[in-house]
């Protein structure tokens, strides 16, 4: 009885596992295109050239690795039933030993070797790729600072700093807009990574790191950190948002612009200085000049708050406002202890942020 259940526990746990895996390989292609917060992310699904040279390489690796499983494990079945025990009358005595057959000798390292010498050259191939690119096309500059936990982007040509929410022009055949990113980090080691657009790379203290992407379809591709950098780790993702130029360089001049300063929301740009707000949080064109925080003179041009622990609405806002460490356990920004007025009065003026 008892070895009945187990076998059906272990039965449903393999189930589980199978769909679970199932489920998560091919990813979901919501991502792409879409206006999702979150989603599963898919480096089969590629996006442009590091991550096509990745996938190839990756889809070459997985066949040479299903050609061993095949070859080994046809052996060990064939071996499993030709000499299995079929009667008690089997003749069970010990097979003739062979040794220093150099046949057998060659057959079991020179493949091996062969297929080595293979993964090494296309691996060596694909990093040099990817490492040093061979730009077509004027590369858009943009350098990104991580902090725990969110990201810092600047957009040296264009003088922008934002955050969280990268914004870059679509690569076409004819006009390529590769993206020439330096990876830097203002604390600990964080690491950057969307699935579809590249690998992953390291955001290392006192060190600068070369990254690139060209996204070659409109979209909006999701990424995260890869690097446990303390407890919002993984509430530290990353929006891609891949456009067409022109929208793209209509992005950039809104981004260029000082913050709005609507005269009804006046009260609230007080409160925002009076609560010290402004000692973390850049706003363009006003005093608001820290930068422990990200900078906020566009911030409802973004999709979310919080490097996309929610979407950026009215309800997920109040309830920033009124205490982020609900929202964001362990985040750094700390719970100001704001009255709801002056909490209605800052999310007043934060939405007229755009
Ligand atoms: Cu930053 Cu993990």
């Amino acid at each position: 009885m008892t070895s009945s259940k187990a076998l059906t526990r272990t039965y449903f746990i393999f189930c589980r596992a199978f769909l679970l895996l199932t489920a998560a390989l091919p990813g979901t292609l919501c991502a792409q295109g879409s206006d999702e917060v979150r989603s599963v992310q898919n480096i089969f699904a590629p996006v442009g050239p590091p991550a096509e040279i990745l996938k190839q390489t990756a889809v070459l690796v997985l066949l040479i690795c299903l050609g061993i499983f095949v070859v080994v494990g046809g052996f060990l079945f064939y071996a499993v039933v030709r000499y299995r025990r079929r009667s008690t009358d089997d003749d069970t005595t010990e097979p003739p030993q062979v040794y220093g057959s150099t046949a057998i000798e060659l057959a079991w390292t020179v493949p091996p070797i062969l297929i080595v010498v293979v993964l090494a050259l296309v691996t060596a191939r694909t990093i040099g790729e990817i490492q040093h690119p061979k730009f077509a096309g004027d590369p858009l500059e943009l350098r990104i600072v991580g902090h725990r936990f969110w990201w810092e982007l600047q957009y040296p040509k264009y003088k922008i700093i934002t955050a969280n929410e990268i914004h870059v022009p679509v690569s076409y055949l004819s006009t390529p807009r590769p993206v020439e990113m330096t990876l830097a980090s203002a604390d600990v080691v964080h690491g950057f990574w969307v699935p579809e657009l590249n690998g992953k790379e390291w955001l290392v203290p006192d060190r600068e790191n070369k990254w690139w992407i060209q996204p070659t379809a409109l979209g909006t591709y999701l990424g995260n950190c890869t690097v446990l950098c303390g407890p919002q780790h993984a509430n530290m993702l990353i929006r891609v948002v891949v456009e067409s130029p022109e929208d793209f360089e209509k992005w950039a001049a809104r981004q260029q612009q000082p913050a709005n300063s609507d005269p009804k929301a006046e009260e609230g740009r007080k409160a925002f200085g009076t609560n010290s707000c402004g000692s973390c949080h850049t706003i363009d064109g006003t005093s608001f000049n820290g930068i422990f925080g990200p900078n906020l003179t566009h911030f409802m041009t973004r999709r979310t708050l919080g490097s996309g622990v929610a979407p950026n609405d009215e309800a997920n806002l109040k309830s920033w406002l009124r205490n982020p460490q609900e929202l964001k356990p362990g985040c750094e920004m700390p719970d100001m202890k704001l009255s709801p007025t002056q909490g209605d009065q800052i999310m007043a003026y934060l939405r007229t942020l755009n």
